[in-house]
């Protein structure tokens, strides 16, 4: 029996305990969070980290969904959501509802993801009066990143912090559950946090945000990709990971693997 945190729960914990938010790509992966966050996105950030793309523009709504579906597979207590992936949803509001449509019914996760401000509200607006949860997400978005130097923090100048500001109204306004501040300027990120009434979750954002988010990989320091300074490493598993596999590919090659407890034998008559 499944008890999830809903977007709702999400929603009302706008300036209360912080929420816990982490990435997951698989089921291996969402078992082991589940019981320590509030959300699991299944972010498309999974093209970089899991395919190797050189940006997430080469994801696929294939892709999300299966990896939704194993993320849905492992977990029980977080509240889920999957990122639309770029392509799927930028043409019409009609085409973001249809896609949205399609990642809930074949995952059956809670909501949707969606980059852009106030030139997606009208969108984010459809797919919330449609009855699907939007997760917001504003400031630096990945995929208008082509080249790997367009990674640039916004919010610095008067403008950019208007636009920001203005973004994240504009998105709390068109009615998503919570919105994702990413890569932005410390005081612009708070500013942009206390202008709405949802949660903000901040990644390289503010410590004021009413909640936080990484990516899984980067925090556990699998990934060995280009680490961002926003990224906190709580572990090196690609160190032990590494370790493991020498120490596997020494043992056999001196025949100390497999040893005796890990064959089977023919039992005596
Ligand atoms: O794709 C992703 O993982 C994301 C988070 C970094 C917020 O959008």
């Amino acid at each position: 029996m499944q008890n999830r945190i809903s977007t709702q729960q999400i929603a009302q914990r706008k300036g209360k305990q912080p929420l816990v938010c982490l990435t997951a790509y698989s089921k291996p992966m969402a078992e082991y969070l589940d019981k320590h966050v509030d959300l699991l996105l299944v972010g498309d950030s999974l093209g970089m980290v899991l395919y190797g793309f050189t940006s997430t523009r080469d994801v696929t709504l294939d892709m999300m969904i299966n990896h939704g579906k194993a993320v849905m597979r492992g977990s029980q207590h977080a509240c889920v959501i999957i990122d639309l992936p770029y392509g799927t949803y930028e043409y019409s509001p009609d085409q973001a509802l249809q896609t949205a449509k399609q990642v809930i019914n074949e995952t059956g996760a809670s909501g949707v993801k969606l980059e852009g401000g106030e030139k997606m509200a009208a969108t984010v607006k459809h797919i919330v009066d449609n009855g699907i949860p939007v997760f917001g997400h504003i400031g630096l978005l990945p995929q208008h990143v082509t080249a790997k130097d367009d990674f640039r923090v916004q919010g610095r100048d008067i403008d950019a912090q208007h636009q920001v500001i203005n973004d994240a109204k504009a998105i709390d306004k068109a009615g998503a559950f919570a919105i994702v501040i990413e890569g932005t300027v410390e005081d612009t990120a708070t500013q942009a946090s206390r202008a709405i009434s949802v949660p903000s979750i901040g990644i390289g954002a503010s410590a004021l945000c009413d909640g936080q988010i990484l990516v899984s990989d980067d925090m556990l320091g699998i990934f060995s990709g280009f680490k961002p300074k926003f990224v906190k490493r709580y572990a090196d598993l690609k160190s032990q990971i590494e370790n493991a596999v020498s120490v596997y590919a020494k043992d056999v090659k001196q025949r100390q693997f497999p040893g005796p407890e890990h064959l089977y034998r023919r039992t005596r008559p």
